[in-house]
């Protein structure tokens, strides 16, 4: 067995492999199943002060494609792949109170391994404020080793919640201050991959005192129209609203934002996640600098919890590093990460040159092209 542990924003980590704040992370009967099944961490399902009234039905389903036709369908069929995930799940239905004792009896029973309190507010006011402290304190004061603040559910109707306020580089640096006013443990953000430029709503987070970014939260989406029916794979009444998209589908899409990430912040940890379900995915989030990576959708299609996953994620990791001679998860961390460049330095066929789309510049201009390019 390899050397497999790692200290994440100053937490030890038995191995750097969580369950993401989803359904396996619902009840402390998953959580006490994940941690018995080898999971180094947990982050629980979003917790707020208010119960939420999911909708009627199923909350998320699986899609598949197949080789015969390429169709991306929920419907199931053989031969046919797992595309990525869709759900319109809110936070947890349990309220705090709910949470609280469970938390103490978690730590109490896996004291060695990771338990993240993922916790989540408004952001319009001062009371909104407070009700992220009020959260913080309590999980923290619960045993929780960290926080992961969730700018990212992509379902919400209030402007001034989940992905919204990862939308709005203001609300990031806010809300983390507040809760860094009053938390003794690591706060993580964890960030929605719909903006533009993700690397601005991570500076904001830093601002705010932040110890980690996490991304990727699902991409908002919605379901395929059954061209029999004419109706969602997935509605109620005929209705759909937006959901989040997650599995393998975001994998490329997901990499591509922790890179940008990792190269403007190459001294800040980042935990990624998305579109793992072996260690095959998990070894590019960790060669782009991540330090912690998490699973959801491949654990919900394993066992609720994801057993087989996590063994194959730990034996994955033993046999990358006795294939490559590494001793410690941090002599592979990040050495991909400046392998992402513009497209203007990538090399062309021999003797041709590529001014990234700019006119080619002579004589005293010429220098000017450079800077141009950098902007
Ligand atoms: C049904 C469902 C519910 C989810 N609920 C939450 C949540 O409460 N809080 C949160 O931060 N992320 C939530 N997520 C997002 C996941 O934690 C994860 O970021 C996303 O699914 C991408 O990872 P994956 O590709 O491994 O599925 C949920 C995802 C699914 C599929």
């Amino acid at each position: 067995m390899s050397n497999r542990t790692a200290t994440f924003t100053g937490i030890e980590f038995e191995n750097p492999f969580l369950l993401s704040s989803a359904p396996p992370t619902e009840s402390e009967a998953n959580i006490l199943r994940a941690f018995e099944a080898g999971w180094g961490g947990v982050v629980t399902k979003t917790i707020g002060l208010h119960p939420v009234v999911n909708v009627a039905g199923a909350k998320a389903k699986f899609m598949r494609t197949s080789i015969d036709d390429g169709r991306v369908s929920m419907k199931k069929r053989d031969n046919a792949a797992v595309h990525s995930s869709w759900n319109w799940e809110l936070i947890s239905d349990k309220a705090l109170d709910w949470w609280l004792p469970r938390l103490r009896r978690i730590k109490a029973a896996y004291p060695n391994r990771v338990l993240i309190a993922s916790i989540m507010a408004g952001s319009g006011n001062d009371k909104e404020l407070k009700a992220w402290q009020t959260l913080a304190i309590a999980c923290q004061e619960n045993g929780a080793d960290g926080l992961e603040l969730n700018f990212s559910c992509p379902h919400m109707d209030r402007k001034d919640m989940g992905s919204n306020i990862g939308r709005d580089q203001g609300l990031c640096s806010v809300v983390t201050e507040a809760v860094k006013e009053v938390a003794k443990i690591p706060v993580w953000c964890k960030l929605t991959p719909s903006t533009a430029d993700i690397v601005v709503e991570a500076a904001a987070c830093f601002r705010g005192g932040a110890d980690a970014i996490v991304s990727s939260n699902t991409f908002p989406s919605i379901p395929v129209i059954d061209p029999d029916t004419l109706e969602f794979e997935i509605n109620l009444d005929g209705f759909v609203s937006s959901g989040g998209l997650g599995g393998p589908a975001i994998l490329p899409i997901s990499l591509a934002k922790m890179a940008a990430m990792t190269q403007a912040f190459p001294d800040k940890a980042f935990s990624g996640i998305g579109g793992i379900s072996d260690f095959n995915q998990a070894a590019s989030y960790f060669l782009l600098g991540c330090g912690t990576v998490q699973v959801c959708t491949a654990a919900m299609l394993d066992h609720a919890v994801g057993p087989n996953v996590i063994k194959r994620l730990l034996t994955g990791l033993d046999a990358f590093m006795e294939k490559h001679n590494f001793k410690s998860i941090e002599d592979f961390r990040g050495i991909r990460r400046d392998r992402v460049v513009l497209q203007s330095k990538i090399r062309r066929p021999a003797g041709d040159d590529y001014q990234g789309g700019y006119e080619p510049v002579e004589g005293y201009a010429a220098p000017q092209l450079d800077e141009a390019k950098s902007k």
